[in-house]
């Protein structure tokens, strides 16, 4: 992992109210850990609590939007554009969780042209992929985890500002964490996959980081393993354990 800077964002979901925001945010910033040039920590609040949040977080934390459209604001009701993140100063933003695949019908297609639409406006991105239960049971999960990669390589040549969260459906929520080896062995792959489909310097400099049921106490073993660059934290990342996933860096 010697190249790849170790990356833990903070995916609060549909979660928070504004007095436990503050408090979220309180925690974080008291919190020890790492510098910066060890590791990454971006945090991703609801669309409506990003500019509090940005507003009160330490400088060397950063803070991603959960979502954004596909192309060019507009009429599209309902709709959050790269262009106002960008306006907002919000460096980062997540795409293609399975949350959306699976409860909004976002298709591989079109999350793939949501990660270059955000590219192109200078957002950095958090691209998820993962398996459900039923493809991983039938033996697909290379097959789905490398379609869902190669929508998003056939749209955009440059991956300096992506990172790649695998995150098994079956591990999201579930307090049914990947092993160690399963998480290896599915990173492993993925980073081959990227080595013969897009270039082996993208493959050896992609962060491609863990998510489903991460927590304080499963962090550390996950985080040994060569080809796990980091977490994507659901539950966890609204709790004081949190600090210590980031500190599973080191
Ligand atoms: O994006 C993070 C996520 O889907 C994992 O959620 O609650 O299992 O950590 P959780």
């Amino acid at each position: 992992r010697m190249a790849r800077k170790f990356f833990v964002g903070g995916n609060w979901k549909c979660n928070g109210r504004t007095e436990e925001v503050k408090k979220i945010v309180a925690t974080l910033n008291e919190g020890l850990v790492p510098a910066s040039d060890i590791v990454d920590v971006v945090v991703s609040p609801p669309f409506v609590f990003l500019p509090l949040v940005k507003s009160l977080l330490r400088s060397d934390f950063h803070v991603a939007a959960q979502n954004c459209w596909v192309k060019k604001g507009g009429a599209y009701t309902g709709e959050v554009s790269a262009e106002m993140l960008v306006d907002l100063e919000i460096p980062w933003v997540i795409l293609g969780h399975s949350e959306r695949r699976l409860l909004l019908n976002e298709s591989k297609e079109f999350v793939g042209d949501k990660v270059a639409y955000a590219l192109s406006k200078g957002l950095k991105v958090i691209a998820c992929v993962g398996e459900t239960l039923e493809q991983r049971e039938s033996g697909s999960t290379l097959d789905i985890v490398a379609a869902q990669t190669k929508a998003i390589a056939d749209r955009v040549s440059d991956w300096t500002n992506i990172v790649i969260a695998y995150e098994p459906v079956w591990a999201i929520g579930t307090g049914k964490v990947a092993t160690p080896v399963q998480a290896q062995e599915v990173h492993a792959e993925l980073r081959e996959w990227l080595k013969v489909n897009t270039s082996p310097e993208v493959a050896a400099t992609v962060r491609i980081i863990y998510g489903g049921s991460v927590n304080g106490a499963n962090s550390k073993e996950l985080a040994a393993q060569p080809d796990v660059d980091g977490f994507l934290v659901g539950g966890a990342s609204l709790k004081p354990e949190f600090i210590d996933i980031i500190n599973s860096a080191t």
